[in-house]
């Protein structure tokens, strides 16, 4: 299965992806790197894995040409399916239509909440503290025309504890994350998952 990865920063869960294959439990072919920014570091790590590699920097959020751009970036290497690791851009309605159910996103809470348009990075972390909840998680899921909104595929929970600030959640998070997104994408790659309406089913 050909995977391209989208991206914006550090890419950890990119790395990760990668040991993944690498080790043999997940059966894809990392073939493109996408990144919104011309200087993210996940675009050298990219190169020196072999993927291709490629920078939306030059084209303007929503527009036609970025639409047509990724569209034909994507075309390019075959992909069968499309991750989001960290990609702070939202995904054109176009390709989200041309790879339904083949897009997935991974957020650092337990979605449906902590969710949604602005909740990004440390302001996840920071809304979960405020909240008062006494676990948080990750969240891998489909992605649809609505953000944070797609079906669910797999959540993990890890503790909220009195002593933390938004960094030590985030890299209690950040933890389970790199381990549940590989084992979410083999799910999802070999054909395992099914979905009715909202809910996905591991078969
Ligand atoms: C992760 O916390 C992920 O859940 C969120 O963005 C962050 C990306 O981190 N969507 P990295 O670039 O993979 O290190």
């Amino acid at each position: 299965m050909n995977i391209s990865v989208f991206v914006s920063g550090r890419g950890s869960n990119l790395r990760a992806i990668h040991a993944a294959v690498q080790r043999g439990e997940l059966e894809a072919r990392l073939r493109l790197v996408i990144s919104n920014r011309s200087d993210s570091p996940a675009l050298d790590f990219g190169r020196t894995i072999g993927a291709e590699t490629a920078s939306l920097a030059d084209t303007a959020p929503g527009s036609e040409e970025e639409t047509a751009r990724i569209l034909e970036l994507l075309q390019h290497v075959e992909t069968e399916f499309i991750v989001l690791a960290g990609y702070m851009r939202m995904i054109p309605e176009v390709v989200v239509r041309r790879y339904h159910q083949r897009i997935v996103n991974i957020h650092p809470a337990l979605l449906p909440s902590f969710g949604g348009k602005g909740m990004y990075g440390h302001k996840v972390h920071e809304a979960v503290l405020a909240a008062g909840v006494k676990v948080s998680g990750a969240t891998v899921h489909l992605v649809n025309e609505e953000y944070d909104r797609g079906p669910i595929v797999m959540q993990q929970c890890v503790p909220v504890l009195d002593s933390d600030t938004p960094e030590t959640l985030a890299a209690r998070v950040l933890e389970v994350e790199h381990a549940l997104y590989s084992r979410a994408l083999q799910l999802l790659i070999s054909g395992r998952i099914r979905i009715t309406d909202n809910r996905t089913f591991i078969q």
